[in-house]
């Protein structure tokens, strides 16, 4: 369509919704001409798809941006008309704006998750010199109309593809940033759902995982013109031919609802692994985080799923030191990990944010405390997720290969339950299920063996 044959490099940050955005903004460009780089230093645009979760996830875009900045310098002095355009998109963007431009003064454009969709217009706008001068596009209006609807399909997938399907939270936990820079709650229809997954299938995906940050809080369009829930989405799915697993991330306790808990009963394609985030085992702070139920209620819909399908393993998020946790919320945290027993978890520091109730309070908790807290309940859950991989060993289980291993000669696939499997052979078994037999098992993966 265009002439250009300028090179884009992108870089995601954070969660899987930002790995679905930066395939979505390379789609977006395909077709003016951009091809895509892996390389910054050889990138005419790089964008920075960023996170803005904790201080950390922030800190590393801006060392990232000093670096891109020295490349863009050194470029500028061999040709002067050789200018790089740096782009800070996703959350850091959304929730920092202008500031961003302020702080490093080398980037073009700076933009959040919801506008996205309009990334060819805005380069467009920064390549319009006026003057001799580029303008500087700051685009993190959240636009009034589904992005979804601009979003071009794509040409290209892995074998276990993401598809968003809910976006934005109104949940408002007050340690979070992500109502902020995702903004409201969205759900996608029913029909561009299945449109997508069913392009995905053809395209050679066997797996999909369905986004959202509240994705089980998901209430889209249905076929019938009526609302439908997650639940009712997954069987909807299940029927489209050639796709073989289904699974969905992130849940929120408050969202979980019978259809679901029945198309974990039923849907054999529905994947007997959830990642059900709790944060804390302290009523005390779930109630100051806004999470808005008790730890009996969380250990209740554990119950349920586990009576709906018996084998399922599953996994959380954790945060210690939040205002005010005591050495006994803490306890309380080990104890409900010690009572669900988890496949895997995530847990992080208390990181203040901006703009959060949780940051004003006066009652923060040192960082030694959060350290030491920290390690201990990392202990406790790789003790966890050895035990769990060891109970595999023994048994035949189902394997997608989708990743090269680290040696040569050596593959990666993943069970049902989301553990990594190493197995010898080559990427002409991508795609491929096959039977492993499971010979050991470690913290972070298992070894197999063909039958
Ligand atoms: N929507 C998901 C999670 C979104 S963020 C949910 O509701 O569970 C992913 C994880 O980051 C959260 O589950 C939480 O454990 C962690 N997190 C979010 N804000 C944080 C903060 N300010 N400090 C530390 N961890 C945080
Ligand atoms: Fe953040 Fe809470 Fe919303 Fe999850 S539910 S995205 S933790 S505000
Ligand atoms: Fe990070 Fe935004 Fe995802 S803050 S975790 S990239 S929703």
């Amino acid at each position: 369509m265009s002439a250009n044959s300028q090179k884009v490099y992108v870089k995601n940050y954070g969660c899987q919704m930002n790995v679905y955005d930066g395939q979505k903004m390379a789609d977006l460009l395909k077709p003016h001409g951009y091809t895509i780089t892996e390389t910054p230093e050889d990138a005419d645009v790089a964008i920075l798809n960023t996170c803005h979760i904790r201080e950390k996830a922030e800190h590393k875009v801006f060392s990232d941006l000093g670096r891109l900045s020295v490349v863009k310098k050194n470029r500028k002095k061999v040709d002067k008309n050789n200018d790089m355009i740096i782009a800070v998109g996703g959350c850091v963007g959304q929730a920092e704006g202008e500031e961003i431009t302020r702080q490093a003064p080398y980037v073009d454009m700076v933009f959040g998750p919801q506008s996205y969709h309009r990334l060819p217009e805005m380069l467009a706008q920064v390549e319009h010199k006026v003057k001799g001068k580029r303008r500087k596009v700051v685009d993190t209006q959240f636009p009034t109309v589904s992005k979804f609807d601009f979003l071009p399909s794509t040409d290209k997938t892995p074998v276990s593809a993401f598809i968003s399907v809910q976006e934005g939270c109104d949940k408002f936990c007050h340690f979070c940033v992500v109502p902020y820079t995702r903004g409201a709650e969205y759900s996608r229809s029913v029909k561009e759902i299945l449109q997508e997954t069913k392009h995905l299938i053809s395209l050679g995906a066997k797996e999909v995982t369905l986004l959202g940050q509240n994705v089980n809080g998901y209430h889209g369009e249905g076929l019938d013109g009526n609302e439908w829930s997650l639940g009712r989405l997954i069987y909807s799915l299940a029927e489209l031919e050639g796709l073989r697993r289904i699974r969905y991330t992130t849940s929120h306790p408050l969202d979980m609802h019978d259809e679901l808990y029945n198309a974990h009963r039923d849907v054999e394609q529905l994947m007997p692994f959830l990642h059900l985030p709790v944060q804390s085992g302290s009523d005390r702070i779930l109630d100051a985080m806004n999470r808005k139920h008790k730890v009996v209620d969380y250990l209740k819909i554990i119950e349920k799923l586990r009576a709906a399908r018996s084998d399922i393993a599953f996994s959380s998020d954790f945060i210690v030191g939040y205002p005010g946790e005591t050495a006994k919320d803490h306890q309380d945290t080990l104890e409900l990990i010690k009572e669900v027993g988890y496949a895997q978890a995530y847990s992080f520091k208390y990181s203040p944010r901006p703009g959060t109730p949780a940051s004003i309070l006066q009652t923060q908790v040192a960082d030694d405390i959060k350290v030491t807290r920290l390690a201990e309940l990392q202990h406790l859950v790789n003790e966890q997720q050895i035990a769990f991989n060891q109970s595999k060993v023994g048994q035949t289980l189902e394997v997608l290969f989708d990743r090269e291993g680290k040696l040569p000669g050596q593959i990666i696939g993943k069970t049902a339950y989301m553990q990594s499997v190493t197995f010898d052979g080559d990427s002409s078994l991508f795609g491929n299920f096959l039977d492993v037999k499971i010979k050991h098992g470690f913290g972070n993966s298992l070894s197999g063996e063909r039958i």
